[in-house]
């Protein structure tokens, strides 16, 4: 079975604040996209990686992942998963991973090959939530206390067999999503977890930049 994994590469990373696109910022050296795609193929797990990148950062994204097809993302992440897709043909089994995920540990990818392998059509990484939630008003005022016990934070790589993950984009070609997994829940499908990696962490603002280099550093 061919494992494809897509990387979604084309953001602006706004909350992130620098002066280029997230992927193309670098942690101790390394631009987030290699990493992240190095991670892939370091796994063991993936057989091709396919990155979807910016338009006019495509020749540079072919020059930091010369081993990954590097194809144009689209103006949301869904749209980019779309380009993706489209460029996965021979896939079997497909991980859809944030290029913004640059530290994911490679056993963690195992897991959710793993679980495709063992019959799962959808797979996601998650951990507890180690925060209280609440859910609030519009003023701001506490509406109700929500049972940390029942809720998981979600990373990724998530995984899918591609029947599925083409079902449900073709399913909702007008939606988007923060992750692919919602559209497949949307679409009626099972989700299943494994356990997800605090190395797994998206690097979303400075502060998690500033954590990031610090954990980069450890894990070399
Ligand atoms: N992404 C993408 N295409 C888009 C938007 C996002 O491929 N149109 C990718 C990002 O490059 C990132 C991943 O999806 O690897 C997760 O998105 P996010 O963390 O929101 O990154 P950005 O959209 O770049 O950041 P921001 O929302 O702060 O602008
Ligand atoms: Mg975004």
């Amino acid at each position: 079975m061919t494992v494809v994994a897509l990387v979604p590469a084309a953001g602006q990373g706004t909350r992130l604040g620098l002066n280029r696109p997230k992927a193309f910022v670098t942690l101790q050296g390394r631009s987030l996209l290699e990493r992240a795609v190095d991670g892939l193929f370091a796994s063991g797990a993936v057989d091709e990686v396919v990155v979807m990148v910016p338009a006019d950062l495509v020749d540079d994204a072919r020059a930091l992942v010369p081993r990954a097809r590097v194809v144009v993302g689209g103006a949301e992440r869904t749209d980019s998963v779309r380009a993706g897709l489209a460029a996965a043909g021979d896939a079997d089994l497909v991980l859809v991973h944030d290029a913004a995920r640059p530290l994911t540990p490679g056993p963690m990818i195992h897991r959710v090959v793993a679980a495709l392998r063992e019959g799962a059509s959808a797979v996601i990484p998650v951990l507890p939530v180690a925060d209280t939630i609440k859910r609030v008003d519009a003023g701001g005022a506490v509406a109700a206390t929500v049972d940390r016990a029942d809720l998981r934070a979600v990373q990724t790589p998530q995984g899918f067999t591609a029947q599925a993950l083409r079902a449900a984009y073709d399913a909702a070609p007008n939606e988007s999503a923060t992750d692919d997994a919602g559209l497949v829940e949307r679409a009626g499908g099972t989700v299943a977890t494994v356990t997800g990696d605090p190395l797994a962490m998206k690097i979303t603002t400075a502060f998690d930049l500033r954590i990031a280099e610090v954990l980069a550093q450890e894990h070399k």
